[in-house]
């Protein structure tokens, strides 16, 4: 009997949207009400590291994150395994000399090089991490795109982290959710002086899960239906034009106004939902003195499902932007960490 490990790794990266994927229409396939687009980051900076291996040796599937056993018996993370074992065995069944891995217990193995707690958009790394790890060792032919779909399913902003620079994740509109992938904008090197700088606020992990918080948006928010229909199109529209034309101003300000636009939606449920707090409140003062005092928009502000902020900025203006954080936020209380992280490719793998 065939007792080797068969292993393969891999790391992905961290992305953070300027057009937010906020509501599913489909729960179970993870199948969003809108179209989003992100940045992702460099992961000199900020990544998770995946090993994935199976034998006939091993007792069951398991995953370890950061040291710690992980519960993989969640929905999600059945449905990446079944999907891609799925694959394999389509795989196997068309070549019989092939080891028969999709039948063997998988062992995943997983670091973030970040402090998973610190409200980034981990989850979104580590589901992309875990599938190519996976797809790496059953040696699928599928693309970044294809790899997508099944990312998608392990947590919605995952599928946007198999590529690197500007993404898109098209909503599509079929209900098997076959058409709801991410594809590439732009790479990294056409728009390679952008920077995130990352202000963390708070470690603390988030109040309202993105998931319950998604369910009582769409369920309650009235404002909700207007930023599906109206808003999150045009900011499409307007942020791809922005990214094919390196219009930072542009960027930027469709950055401000749909992360505005996603947290108002939030205070219009019922109850309201608050992720911000006074220290991101802060964050945003500053970026709007940081672009009064330059006479034009240098610097983006955005905030995910939780009070820490990433500010987008060019290379160039790194040091009114630097600058600025220092003098305005040294002395605001409450402000753990700033990472400054670079908007990266894909393939620069550690
Ligand atoms: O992928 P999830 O289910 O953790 O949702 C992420 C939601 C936001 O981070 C707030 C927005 C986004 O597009 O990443």
């Amino acid at each position: 009997a065939d007792t080797s490990v068969y292993r393969a790794g891999t790391t992905a990266p961290v992305n953070i949207a300027v057009v937010k994927y906020w509501g599913k229409r489909d729960a179970k396939l993870n199948l969003p009400t809108n179209s989003s687009i992100s940045v992702t980051l460099s992961q000199a900076d900020l990544r998770t590291l995946t090993t994935a291996s199976c034998s006939t040796t091993f007792t069951e599937d398991s995953l370890t994150l950061n040291g710690e056993v992980s519960d993989i018996s969640g929905a999600r993370t059945q449905a990446c395994f079944r999907e891609l074992r799925a694959r394999r065995a389509a795989l196997e069944a068309a070549n019989a000399s092939l080891p028969k891995l999709s039948t063997m217990p998988l062992k995943i193995v997983s670091e973030n090089n970040f402090p998973t707690a610190a409200g980034l958009a981990s989850s979104a790394a580590g589901f992309a991490a875990l599938v190519q790890a996976i797809a790496n060792l059953y040696e699928l032919p599928d693309s970044p795109s294809d790899l997508s779909l099944i990312a998608r399913q392990g947590s919605g902003s995952a599928c946007r982290s198999l590529f690197g620079g500007y993404v898109a994740w098209r909503m599509g509109d079929k209900e098997d959710g076959s058409d709801s992938k991410a594809d590439l904008v732009a790479e990294a090197s056409h728009w390679p002086g952008m920077r995130a700088l990352i202000l963390v606020a708070s470690a603390a992990k988030k109040g309202v899960s993105s998931t319950s918080g998604m369910q009582q948006t769409v369920a309650t928010s009235g404002l909700f239906k207007e930023r599906i229909e109206r808003i999150v199109p045009d900011n499409m529209a307007a942020m791809e034009d922005a990214i094919h034309n390196r219009n930072f101003e542009k960027f930027a300000e469709v950055s401000m106004r749909d992360s505005n636009s996603f947290h108002a939606c939030c205070a219009d449920t019922y109850p309201p939902i608050f992720y911000m707090n006074d220290v991101s409140r802060a964050a945003i003062r500053a970026v709007e003195s940081i672009n009064a005092k330059a006479g034009k928009t240098i610097a983006a502000y955005t905030f995910d499902a939780g009070p820490n902020c990433v500010v987008y900025y060019l290379d160039e203006n790194k040091d009114a932007v630097l600058g600025a954080f220092v003098e305005t936020l040294g002395s605001t209380s409450g402000w753990k960490a700033g990472i400054g992280a670079q908007v990266g490719v894909l393939d620069e793998t550690v």
